[in-house]
C-alpha cells in the first residue's frame, strides 16, 4: 500500500470543537471536554479519522467530510472480505460514494465480513486485526493522515469503532477522530417527510438484530421507532408492527439515494428486501405540538 505524499502538510480534520458542560453529581456545571487533540497546526504524526459518507449519494456528505477525504493521505474504504451469498451486501457502497472525491491512487479497499453474524467470529476478529495492520503498516510507510470512509455516520453502528480500536491496540500513540454523517435515519425522515421527534416524544434507533423483545418495547412506547438491518427479519418486524396497530404509519426505505430506491409504506411484497433497508416507525399524534 502506497501512502507517502512528500511535502505536504499534515492536516487536522475537525473544526474547532464544542466544549460541552454539564451539572456534577454535585450540582455543579464543569467543562467535560477541550478540543479532541492538538491544534491544528500541531497536528498528530499518525491520525485516523472516521467519516461518515451518508447514506449514497456523492452530495449528502458534509464540507468537513469532503474536506478530511481529498486532503489524507490514503482513503481506506470497507468491503465484503468474500461475496455474499445474496449479492445484496454492502460492499463499496462508501467506496462508490467517495470515488468523485478521491482519486483511485488514494482510495484503499479494506476487507471486513461485513455480513457476518453470531457476535466475535474468528472470522470477524481476522479481518479487524489484518485491517489494523494494514492501517498501521500505511503509517509506518510514510503517511500521517488516513481516513476511513463509512456509510451514514462513523459512529453509529459502523466498522470503524472496530477498527479503531484495533489499530490504537497495535500503535496506542495514533491519534482517532470522526466526522459525522448523515445516516440513513435522517435520510428517510427527510425523503418522507416525517419529523423524527417532536415535544417530548422518544426517538428509538435499534437494528433488528437486536431481537424482537426489545424491537416490541419500542414500539409499545410513544415515541418514533426506526429500525437498521432488518432485511432477513422483515416478515416479523411487519407482524410486531401489525400487533401494535402502527404498520399503517409505517415507512419503509429502502436503498435511500442509490439507483433502485424505493420509499412508500409497506405493501406486502417486501419481502425480499436489500440489507439496506431503513423502517421508520412515525410516534402517534393527533394534533399540531400535541407532544408539547
Ligand atoms: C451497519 S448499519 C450502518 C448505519 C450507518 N452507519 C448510518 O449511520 O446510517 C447498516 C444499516 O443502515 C441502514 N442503511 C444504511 N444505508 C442505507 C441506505 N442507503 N438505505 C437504507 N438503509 C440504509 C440499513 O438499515 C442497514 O441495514
Amino acid at each position: 500500500m502506497s501512502a507517502t505524499r512528500p511535502g505536504r502538510p499534515p492536516t487536522a480534520p475537525s473544526g474547532p470543537t464544542p466544549t460541552p458542560s454539564g451539572p456534577t453529581g454535585a450540582g455543579r456545571a464543569v467543562k467535560v471536554s477541550q478540543r479532541a487533540g492538538p491544534e491544528p497546526d500541531a497536528a498528530p504524526a499518525a491520525l485516523l479519522t472516521g467519516v461518515g459518507v451518508g447514506p449514497g449519494e456523492a452530495d449528502l456528505l458534509t464540507v468537513r467530510a469532503v474536506r478530511v477525504l481529498r486532503e489524507a493521505d490514503l482513503v481506506v474504504v470497507p468491503v465484503m472480505d468474500r461475496p455474499g451469498a445474496d449479492g445484496d451486501a454492502p460492499a463499496g457502497r462508501a467506496e462508490a460514494t467517495v470515488r468523485a472525491y478521491v482519486p483511485a491512487e488514494r482510495l484503499h479497499r479494506l476487507p471486513f465480513a461485513l455480513d457476518d453474524t453470531g457476535g466475535v467470529t474468528a472470522r470477524r476478529e481476522a479481518a479487524w486485526d489484518a485491517a489494523a495492520a494494514a492501517v498501521v503498516a500505511a503509517f509506518d510507510g510514510g503517511a500521517r493522515s488516513v481516513a476511513f470512509a463509512t456509510i451514514g455516520d462513523p459512529n453509529v453502528y459502523s466498522t470503524f469503532g472496530y477498527l479503531a480500536q484495533s489499530v490504537r491496540a497495535l500503535r496506542p500513540t495514533v491519534q482517532v477522530r470522526s466526522v459525522p454523517g448523515i445516516t440513513a435515519m435522517q435520510d428517510l425522515a427527510a425523503r418522507s417527510g416525517v419529523p423524527l421527534c417532536e415535544g417530548r416524544e422518544p426517538l428509538t434507533l435499534l437494528p433488528a438484530t437486536a431481537g424482537a423483545a426489545l424491537v416490541e418495547d419500542a414500539l409499545a412506547g410513544p415515541g418514533t421507532v426506526v429500525v437498521y438491518k432488518g432485511w432477513r427479519r422483515h416478515p416479523e418486524l411487519i407482524e410486531a408492527l401489525r400487533r401494535h396497530g402502527r404498520l399503517a404509519d409505517a415507512v419503509l426505505g429502502r436503498s435511500l439515494g442509490l439507483p433502485d430506491e424505493r420509499i412508500g409504506p409497506l405493501d406486502g411484497a417486501d419481502d425480499d428486501l436489500p440489507y439496506l433497508s431503513t423502517l421508520l416507525v412515525p410516534a402517534r399524534r393527533d394534533r399540531r405540538g400535541g407532544k408539547l
